[in-house]
């Protein structure tokens, strides 16, 4: 029997989270920030598989058999070879899922003009990883990508309300928006990014749509679970809640009750 693995690079995930408890709340879950690693945007390619890994590994061994990566960053640059390279010489019957994915699916359904503009960290949106699947999945949609490297940074450090915020946001906002004035959507592409929503909507021209995944990530979870009975079966379902960080305990209590709107107790990990 197993339980849910809820994997971000810190408090990001949380957001994702929060939607999966609402719409699914009987089950089992794990969460794990590497806060003490936090912020992965700006990583190369390799440190974030590396630190995704070790995370997932982690979780693998506290009793997860099926791990959500609620993070784009790792999304984007580890899932691939964890889903490819790792988990068929592990256990086949272990399962990685990630964020961008049904994040894209939901994209044709929203946008009326099919233009969109992808907000993610430098890795996220270097990586193209929004691109090829939305050219893949809708090519009939243009995408243009903004990352926000200082965004993750104000949401891990608390400071997403200050004034100091509102500089960073208007900057990306209208950059983007720049680029394409056609643009009618705008995707939160990083997980932490649902705290600065008040702040981006301020600078927001009207007729414009922020998505944020959360809600969508748990539809697409609760479908997942459905379609695959045999991992269903596995999942135990006593409501239970772990939270695990790599960092201090009590730094990460106090912000998960932001998050979450609701106090958590946290246990530190070690994780190499
Ligand atoms: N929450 C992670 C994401 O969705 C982010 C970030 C980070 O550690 O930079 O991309």
């Amino acid at each position: 029997m197993a339980t849910i693995g809820i994997f971000d690079s810190g408090y990001g995930g949380l957001t994702i989270f929060n939607k999966i408890q609402d719409t699914l709340p009987q089950y089992d879950y794990i969460y794990l920030g590497d806060n003490a690693r936090a912020p992965y945007g700006t990583r190369s390619f390799e440190v974030v598989y590396r630190f995704t890994r070790q995370a997932v590994m982690r979780l693998f061994e506290e009793g997860c058999r099926l791990v959500i990566l609620a993070c784009n960053t790792a999304s984007a640059k580890a899932l691939r070879n964890i889903q490819q390279k790792d988990l068929p010489l592990l256990d086949p019957s272990l399962r990685v899922l990630g964020v961008i994915r049904p994040t894209v699916e939901a994209i044709d359904r929203i946008s009326r003009t099919k233009h969109i503009g992808i907000l993610g960290t430098t890795g996220t949106i270097s990586s193209q990883s929004y691109t090829i699947e939305i050219n893949h999945l809708f090519p009939h949609i243009t995408v243009t990508g903004e990352a926000c490297p200082m965004w993750v940074p104000l949401v891990e450090n608390n400071e997403f309300t200050s004034p100091g915020a509102d500089y960073f946001v208007k900057k990306h906002i209208e950059h983007i928006l720049s680029l394409d004035p056609a643009i009618d959507t705008l995707i939160l592409g990083c997980t932490h990014y649902p705290l600065l929503s008040d702040k981006i909507k301020a600078v927001l021209p009207p007729g414009i749509t922020l998505f944020a995944q959360g809600e969508r990530v748990a539809e697409s979870l609760a479908d997942y679970l459905l379609r695959h009975p045999e991992i269903n079966e596995r999942l135990t379902q006593k409501a239970s809640r772990r939270f695990l960080t790599t960092e201090s305990v009590d730094k990460f209590a106090e912000t998960a009750s932001v998050f979450l709107h609701q106090s958590v107790d946290v246990e530190h990990v070690s994780i190499h």
